[in-house]
């Protein structure tokens, strides 16, 4: 389900700017996304051995079939992160991330801790590269990253809240069809 209130253009803008997510930092990310990809994949794989080891969400990772599908999509999305376009097809794709996300039982922290073990492994694979990340490549990366968590923990959260929601305007419509009032 699309969000209720989708932001503005002006204030996705604002928020970058917040996030300091200025064009030279989104043009060193660009720049740096091949070798960005080529981390992130390899990064995903002790993600995945990381949520294996835990038990609130191994039942979900015993099954091959969703570490192919999952890691696909994340993959996707690390690549359109890094392509840094923050476009309309962006900003949807961080919603309905979120929105998946929220409709799992699983709590926020899985998720936090995910991109925690992604950015940190990614930083580690850079360092151990004959060409090392310069200071201002590995603050544009945290930067743009930590927006991208903010984004997709944030769509968790409202859609978690937009279901109460519902929930609560469903038992109040009852209780009156029930009440007569
Ligand atoms: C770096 C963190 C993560 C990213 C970037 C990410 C990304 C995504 C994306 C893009 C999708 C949609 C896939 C598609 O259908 O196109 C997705 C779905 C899903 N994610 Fe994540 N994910 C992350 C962490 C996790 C973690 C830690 C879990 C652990 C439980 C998880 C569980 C799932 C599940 C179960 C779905 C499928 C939901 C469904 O089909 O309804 N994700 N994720």
């Amino acid at each position: 389900m699309a969000r209720l209130n989708p932001i503005t253009e002006e204030q996705r803008s604002i928020q970058r700017e917040f996030f300091r997510l200025d064009e030279d930092t989104m043009d060193r990310v660009r720049h740096l996304k091949p070798r960005l990809m080529k981390y992130a994949e390899r990064a995903l794989e002790g993600v995945f051995d990381h949520l294996v080891g835990n038990p609130e969400v191994a039942h979900y990772f015993e099954i091959s079939e969703n570490i192919t599908y999952l890691r696909a999509g994340m993959i996707a999305h690390c690549d359109r992160l890094f392509s840094c376009r923050f476009d309309d097809a962006y900003y949807e794709a961080t919603d309905q991330m979120g929105e998946r996300h929220s409709k799992l039982e699983y709590h926020s922290h899985v998720y936090t801790a995910a991109y925690t073990n992604m950015l940190t492994r990614i930083i580690e694979l850079a360092a151990e590269d004959r060409r090392k990340f310069s200071p201002e490549d590995l603050v544009a990366l945290t930067r743009i990253t930590l927006y991208d968590m903010e984004l997709t923990v944030g769509a968790f959260f409202s859609h978690k809240m937009e279901k109460r929601e519902a929930l609560d305007h469903d038992a109040v419509k009852i209780q009156h069809l029930l009440t007569g009032t």
